[in-house]
């Protein structure tokens, strides 16, 4: 089945990447949020992001305005109802998750494919909890989404080869590289990147370094393009804390478990750059480095 028009839900960090992006590559794209002022703000991005690539000679005005002419904005999810794939951006908590689908399944189209972009919770939680665990299969995209080539596409136990095929063919249309996996909490690159973010999160509470001295490491020493503090500010504390926790109650290892600095963090409101502060304070023109008082 040929996809033409994709449904996003949720137009925060990651959402509003994946409606760009869909939008880019020639999709009709629907996208909602809770409220019109997170809404608002999502779109705000985007349409920062396409002046900027016109204003570096990226993108022509009259493309910029056609990808953001593609891009329908709304506060009701029965406007899904005409989306061959709709994919969940929403926040990481399973509950609403399921709420969420078992309002779309009623108004979506039987052949309509879903799609969670979850970064850990198990595919197939949400996908028995549908009337089609068939179409549903897990679309994992990095921050930012604009910028990141790797799409994961997640194979739940559920998971029909058609449904595989249309979240390939979906991101190769995308443009991005392409990487079939399993449902196993973290796939591939959360599996790896967030022991290595709680690790260094551990090296700062064992004193191996500073802030600034464990971040300049990595980029150094490892050619990473952020350290492991710079990236969890990046990624967002919470988000973090909430992959390193389920993967926890998955694994039952240490190296999944959320540090008490970072716990912390989190319990402050201190979640990284979304939220202005984390390891860095971010109000300044340049991030600063804060003492998370361990
Ligand atoms: N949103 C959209 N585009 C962005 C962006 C953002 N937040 N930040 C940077 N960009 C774009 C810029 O517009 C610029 O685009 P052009 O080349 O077209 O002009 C390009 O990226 C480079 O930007 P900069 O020169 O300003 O910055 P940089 O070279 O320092 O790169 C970075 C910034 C791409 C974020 C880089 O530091 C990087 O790759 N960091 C690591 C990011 C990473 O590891 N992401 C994965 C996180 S894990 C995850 O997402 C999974 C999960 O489930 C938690």
């Amino acid at each position: 089945m040929e996809i033409k028009k994709v449904g996003v839900a949720g137009c925060g960090l990651m959402g509003h990447g994946i409606a760009q992006v869909s939008a880019e590559a020639g999709y009709e794209v629907v996208v909602t949020e809770l409220n019109q002022e997170n809404l608002d703000k999502g779109i705000a991005k985007i349409e920062k992001q396409l002046g900027r690539a016109v204003e570096k000679g990226k993108l022509e005005q009259s493309e910029a305005d056609a990808i953001r002419g593609r891009i329908n904005p709304t506060l009701h999810p029965h406007e899904f109802a005409e989306c061959d794939l709709v994919i969940e951006a929403i926040t990481e908590d399973l509950e609403m998750k399921l709420d969420f689908w078992k309002q779309v399944d009623e108004v979506a189209k039987p052949e309509a494919f879903f799609a969670t972009n979850t970064s850990s919770l198990p595919v197939i939680n949400q996908a028995a909890a549908t009337s089609r665990p068939d179409r549903f299969l897990g679309l994992h995209f990095f921050n930012p989404v604009q910028r990141m080539p790797l799409l994961e596409v997640i194979q739940s136990v559920t998971t029909s080869p058609e449904a595989m095929a249309v979240g390939m063919a979906y991101g190769e249309k995308l443009n991005k590289t392409t990487v079939e996996t399993r449902d196993k909490a973290g796939f591939i690159v959360n599996r790896l990147l967030v022991p290595y973010m709680l690790d260094g999160i551990r090296g700062l509470e064992e004193g191996i370094g500073s802030i600034e001295e464990i971040d300049t490491a990595m980029k150094a020493g490892a050619g990473h393009p952020m350290g492991p503090l710079a990236l969890s500010d990046f990624v967002g504390l919470d988000t973090l804390a909430s992959i390193g926790n389920v993967m926890f109650d998955e694994f039952r290892e240490r190296r999944f478990a959320a540090p008490p600095t970072l716990r912390k963090l989190v319990a402050a409101g201190f979640y990284g750059v979304k939220s202005g502060r984390g390891f860095y304070d971010y109000s300044g023109e340049k991030p600063v480095p804060v003492n998370p008082g361990l």
